[in-house]
């Protein structure tokens, strides 16, 4: 499988009015092409700052970022990021917000808005294409978002906790919904939660990491199969699963 982001031992320190910020102490992780991979931890930990390093809009103080397996490669090229907050634009239509990217990227718009409406159903947005997003639900909202990071049509997702701020029904809906559209597209995701049981129903893959300066504490292979269903989580294999990752985070 192809390697599409690796970090190898990425340290990153801010310093704020004059503090040092040790964030990240050392982080190696890999995601393959198609993958689902998720990234647990401490809230305050680093997780938003590997995101921001991946995307090139933070730079590490040392270590390696290399994405696709080339040195050259930039993260415009292969990456479509939804941050930690939806940032969907107030005074632009649902339509015109997701095909924002393809927009920037300078894509046929007329293309694109075909491409979008045909989108809409899967989305759960049909007939809310010239709705405002003040006019939708919390969680209509973040599916407009990924919406749009999946119109950007980039090799990579980077989700940084896209359900943190919804409900539990909602959520669970969502994530069942987010496996139809990674099976759909065969982009790979990586995915920021700090839900154990959502980490382990998603993911190929987790990486926890320690409280700050985050290290990988624990990989953890998700071998359980697809598709995933809603009762898994009450079986013996995925609470073992659990037991390790809450191990690993300290829970008691
Ligand atoms: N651009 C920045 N400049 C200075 N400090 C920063 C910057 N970005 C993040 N930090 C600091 O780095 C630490 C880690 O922040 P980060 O947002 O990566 O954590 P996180 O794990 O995503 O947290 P949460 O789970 O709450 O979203 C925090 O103490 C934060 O204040
Ligand atoms: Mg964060």
């Amino acid at each position: 499988m192809a390697v599409k982001i690796m970090l190898e031992n990425v340290i990153k320190t801010f310093i704020i009015d004059g503090e040092t910020l040790p964030t990240l102490g050392g982080v190696s992780l890999q995601v393959g092409a198609g993958e689902f991979v998720s990234l647990i931890g401490p809230s305050g930990c680093g997780k938003s700052t590997i995101f921001n390093i991946v995307c090139g809009l933070v730079r590490p103080d040392s270590g390696k970022v290399v994405l696709d397996g080339q040195p050259g490669k930039t993260p415009a090229e292969i990456i479509s990021y939804m941050p930690q907050k939806d940032l969907l634009l107030p005074w632009r239509t649902i339509l015109r917000n997701v095909i924002l990217a393809r927009e920037i990227q300078g894509d046929n718009l007329a293309k694109a808005i075909a491409e979008a409406r045909q989108l809409l159903p899967l989305f759960g947005l049909q007939g809310f294409e010239n709705s405002y997003p003040a006019e939708l639900s919390g969680g209509m909202r973040q599916r407009v978002a990924l919406m749009r990071t999946v119109l950007a049509r980039r090799e990579v997702l980077l989700l940084d906790e896209p359900f943190g701020a919804l409900d539990a029904i909602t959520r669970v809906n969502m994530q069942q919904w987010l496996l139809e559209v990674w099976h759909k597209f065969g982009y790979a995701v990586f995915f920021i939660t700090h839900d154990v049981e959502e980490a382990l129903f998603l993911s190929d893959r987790v990486y926890v990491l320690s409280p700050r300066p985050a290290r990988v504490r624990l990989h953890l292979e998700v071998d359980l199969p697809r598709p995933r269903y809603r009762k898994m989580v009450t079986e013996e294999r995925f609470l073992k699963l659990k037991n390790q990752v809450m191990d690993a985070l300290e829970m008691v």
